[in-house]
């Protein structure tokens, strides 16, 4: 897919999914901006990506501080004249059934997969809008399309992303901005590797394709949503999941 001469901000991209839709954005010829709140592993992820120095920034931000995504978007702005792509996929989980769940795995969840996404698209669509043009891809989950018992917290900021990314389609559209999300299943990183072998057993049990899918998997439909390819689509959840929400 051909990138060339746009700007791609990705959140969360110091490993995993992220770091995968970044490479394949700067693959296309993109000049991709690496946010995450891990320094140590954005610094390796930045290396890791295997494309010219000149077209990688990379930057430590929590997407839930709304002075730092502000100072962001203006310094990619500033640095590099305009921002094209958002790709929000700074995710979080915090699982825990609801009579154990606290408030503060409730809260934290929220902030970063609702509020980060919120505040990131908020500032981002800023120099979308003066350029009459912009891409915007969230990254949903099968949780928020058909629940997942253990994240309600979960669950419910990514169908909250889903209601976002919808309106956020119909308010944006006349300014030619696209937004959707992408809905992945079960997918092999280090956010499920962590799962108990017993959860993991029962989430395999549920895809129809049986297999979890790869980052790769759900890069390939996130650069999909955010190319020239997708110029007539807007506010549209696409499902990665192996089958798993049909
Ligand atoms: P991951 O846990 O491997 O990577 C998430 C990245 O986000 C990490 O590098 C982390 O440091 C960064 N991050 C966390 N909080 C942040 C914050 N406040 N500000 C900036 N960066 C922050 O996760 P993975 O598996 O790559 O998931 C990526 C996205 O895909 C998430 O939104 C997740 O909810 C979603 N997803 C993943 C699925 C899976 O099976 N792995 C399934 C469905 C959705």
């Amino acid at each position: 897919m051909d990138f060339q001469g746009r700007t791609a901000i990705v959140t969360g991209a110091a490993r995993g999914i992220g770091f995968e839709i970044a490479r394949r954005l700067a693959q296309g010829g993109a000049t991709v901006v690496l946010v995450d709140v891990a320094e140590e592993a954005l610094a390796e992820a930045a290396k890791g990506l295997g494309a010219d120095p000149d077209r990688v920034l990379s930057f430590v931000v929590d997407v839930t501080d709304e002075e730092a995504v502000e100072r962001l978007v203006d310094a990619v702005v500033e640095k590099t004249g305009r921002l094209d792509i958002l790709v929000n996929n700074a995710g979080i989980t915090r699982d825990d059934l609801l009579l154990r769940m606290t408030q503060e795995q409730w809260d934290a969840v929220m902030a970063v997969n609702l509020k980060g996404t919120f505040l990131m698209t908020k500032h981002a669509c800023r120099p979308m809008l003066r350029q009459r043009s912009g891409r915007i891809v969230n990254l949903a989950s099968v949780s928020g399309l058909v629940g997942n018992p253990g994240q309600a917290n979960y669950s419910a900021s990514k169908a909250g992303v889903v209601g976002f990314t919808k309106t956020v389609a119909r308010e944006l559209a006349g300014k030619k901005i696209c937004c959707n999300a992408v809905a992945p299943g079960f997918i092999d990183t280090e956010m499920t590797r962590v799962l108990p072998e017993k959860a993991k057993q029962r989430a395999l049990g549920a895809i129809p394709l049986g297999r979890m899918g790869t980052a790769e998997e759900i890069a390939a439909a996130v650069c999909f949503l955010a190319s020239d390819d997708a110029s007539y689509i807007t506010g549209q959840v696409l499902a990665v999941d192996g089958g798993m929400a049909t």
